[in-house]
């Protein structure tokens, strides 16, 4: 008898190069290839003959799904971060998770600086002005926004990791200090960039834009609620391309009403795709829907490292980029 090639089970349609890399490793692969999430029903059915998962951030992966396949001995998630993903439950059953680390995180850096931008400087306020057609011409009055660089403007980075970094590089370019949040200090980050490590409280008071870059965990959840907000200056700007409940999103919605920081950046959010309510009528809330990886060179980089992790393991090799099952 000869032996079954390894099934692979797609939960989403992907971008170039599609599944075509499993295929030609030799896999055989069931493509649910729509794009919107499969019900727990139609990914339970998925799994239950497979030995790989493919698999995105809206996909939950927990225990009853992972009983449910009893084959399975990869599942390769389709993001940098693996929150959807019960690893201790995977871990039990001598499942192999993966992540796409390195390959997404210039784009979400640039897309951070995109939203700094963004809401310092007024963009979407003033492109909603111009698209209504209630624009009646130049204005010293009009949509002054507040200046993002210069020496007397800092970056505050709330966790130093890849993106952290990456995020830190690109304000040279604007002249800002840089201080950060780390669990451990970051010593490129300081040799490279002069930053400097402090605790959240300071980092918060001392900062004019934070930009936040700490994986969700549940000691993240709500890392800035409504007393950080409180601590941070009233012409600040609060970025976050991490995960969305790391951000208490009813807080936020009190603050920029208030005033008690002068804008945010959003493009995650606390239950995606749903929005806290207030926040979509706030003008100084500049919102974007899950960007961060999103160029055609980065997804493509994405598909083509979650395919080599399910190609590897399925092939008795091990994975390129494993999630580690206890740590960070
Ligand atoms: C990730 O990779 O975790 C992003 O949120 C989506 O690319």
């Amino acid at each position: 008898m000869t032996a079954r090639p390894p099934h692979v089970y797609v939960s989403r349609a992907l971008p170039a190069p599609g599944v075509g890399p499993l295929l030609a490793a030799g896999c055989t692969v069931e493509h649910r290839d729509v794009d919107s999430p499969p019900s727990p029903e139609e990914l339970r059915a998925g799994v239950a003959a497979a030995d790989g998962l493919l698999c995105l951030l809206t996909e939950r992966i927990d225990a009853p799904l992972l009983d449910a396949a009893p084959r399975l001995r990869i599942v390769a998630n389709l993001a940098v971060g693996f929150d959807n993903i019960d690893r201790a439950a995977a871990a039990e059953r001598g499942i192999v998770v993966t992540n796409t680390p390195d390959v997404l995180t210039e784009a979400t850096a640039d897309l951070a600086w995109a939203l700094i931008l963004a809401a310092a400087r007024r963009v979407g306020e003033g492109e909603r002005l111009v698209r209504s057609g209630g624009w009646t011409g130049w204005s010293p009055l009009q949509l002054v926004g507040r200046a993002v660089g210069g020496a007397d403007r800092t970056l505050g980075i709330v966790g130093m990791g890849k993106i952290g970094l990456a995020t830190a590089r690109r304000a040279a370019g604007f002249g800002m200090a840089v201080c950060y949040t780390s669990r451990t200090p970051k010593p490129v980050a300081e040799a490279e960039l002069g930053a400097e490590r402090v605790d959240l409280d300071e980092l918060l008071a001392r900062a004019d834009v934070v930009s936040l870059h700490v994986p969700y965990s549940p000691e993240a959840h709500h890392l800035i609620g409504a007393p950080q907000l409180a601590a941070m200056k009233p012409t600040a700007v609060l970025v976050n391309t991490a995960r969305g409940a790391v951000v208490d999103e009813a807080a936020l919605v009190t603050a920029l009403r208030q005033g008690t920081i002068a804008a945010a950046g959003l493009d995650v959010y606390e239950r995606e795709p749903a929005l806290a309510p207030g926040l979509a009528d706030l003008p100084n809330a500049v919102l974007l829907p899950h960007l961060g990886s999103a160029t055609v060179e980065t997804r493509a980089a994405m598909v083509e490292l979650a395919c080599a992790n399910l190609v590897a393991v399925l092939h008795g090799d091990p994975p390129l980029t494993p999630v580690d099952p206890l740590g960070a």
